[in-house]
């Protein structure tokens, strides 16, 4: 058994994030998104890891390494463009070389991890293994409708009118039947191989496709809120751990992480909340669902429900939520006048100001 991660893809629905940085390092709960999927897969015993990358390949091969900070062998494989998950499937596979696989969407988090999944996999060896979720808005998804039994019935990727709301999670096992399915599928109108077709082709042709629900959460990062929610749910599970230092006036409430070389002055973080490693915190109060990266400077303001990148400085501004700051970003108050708002903001970026 294998794993194949997919690491590529143009990431637009985290944009501006995503100009400058591979959308599975966006950190949540203090740790890029991939690492879960990364450490799921070793603690299910695998250890060959084909990661799937694009234009954010040297980010990504930083990051990552070799993978035996994980415990995992992993070799690269590049995709000259994002063609889709089925047109993963193709260029991996002298990598794959026969096995059984595991294919893990990079930028998905799914609570619980993999091992039981992976182990009624090799006891049944369908062609295809599945996990659905309930969602609200399928449309957004590869969608499967189930017959009485709970086979599956039908695949169809982003359905405009879905005939279910049972949504594709992006963590599949196959075995190597799924390379000459994608082979024989067409691009869809999106210009993509889609995995959903791939195993809709499985299907027509009588191969045994397996489904069930997940019964944990599911993250899909792709967007702020989500990426946002994410990384709510990933800290609601940390321990307290206060490494760095507080002066007398600051308090560390609940579930926090303090990492070494982080600075508290007259500064109060509600957990769950994690505060990266040489960030100094001046005046400052950091509640609930926060990420704050490292080296990072927070003075004389109030951050909540935020996930902030390293090398941010946020001054003198009152109350701050919902925010996803890339790396180096400045938001600051100045008495310059005019007293106006002034902005320098890359493309795609997203600005709401409060009234008043
Ligand atoms: C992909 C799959 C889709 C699946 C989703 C899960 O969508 O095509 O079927 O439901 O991942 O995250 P994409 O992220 O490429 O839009």
């Amino acid at each position: 058994m294998r794993a194949l991660v997919l690491a590529g893809g143009a990431g637009t629905r985290l944009r501006p994030i995503t100009y400058t940085s591979a959308k599975q390092l966006v950190p949540v709960g203090g740790k890029p998104i991939l690492f879960y999927g990364l450490e799921q897969i070793a603690a299910a015993g695998i250890v060959d890891v084909g990661i799937v990358v694009g234009d954010t390949h040297v980010e990504i091969e930083r990051a990552v390494g070799d993978g035996s900070a994980f415990g995992l062998q992993v070799t690269y494989l590049q995709q000259e463009a994002p063609l889709g998950l089925a047109h993963a499937v193709l260029i991996a596979e002298g990598f794959l070389d026969g096995d059984d696989f595991v294919m893990f969407l990079g930028d998905n988090l799914i609570e619980g991890g993999i091992e039981d999944l992976v182990a009624s996999f090799e006891a049944d060896r369908p062609a295809a293994q599945l996990l659905l979720k309930r969602v609200p808005d399928p449309q957004r998804f590869g969608v499967a409708v189930l017959d009485e039994d709970g086979g599956v019935a039908q695949l169809i990727e982003k359905p405009a009118d879905p005939p279910s709301d049972l949504a594709l999670v992006g963590v599949y096992l196959f075995t190597p039947a799924i390379l000459d399915a994608a082979r024989a599928i067409e691009p869809s109108w999106r210009g993509e191989l889609e995995i959903t077709d791939a195993i809709q082709r499985l299907l027509d042709g009588g191969a045994r496709v397996r489904a069930s629900e997940v019964t944990g959460w599911w993250l899909d990062t792709g967007k702020k809120d989500e990426l946002l929610d994410a990384n709510r749910i990933v800290l609601a599970t940390i321990r307290r751990r206060v490494e760095g230092e507080l002066d007398a006036g600051s308090a560390v409430v609940g579930e926090v992480v303090v990492e070494p070389g982080a600075t508290l002055v007259r500064s109060t973080v509600r957990g769950p909340a994690v505060i990266g490693a040489g960030t100094r915190l001046e005046d400052a109060y950091v509640g609930p669902s926060t990420s704050i990266g490292r080296d990072c400077h927070l003075a004389r303001c109030e951050l909540e429900h935020s996930v902030v990148m390293d090398g941010c400085t946020v001054a003198d501004v009152p109350r701050l939520e919902g925010c996803l700051l890339g790396r180096g970003v400045v938001v600051e108050r100045t008495v310059r006048r005019p007293a106006a708002h002034r902005l320098l903001l890359g493309d795609h970026s997203h600005v709401e100001l409060a009234e008043g």
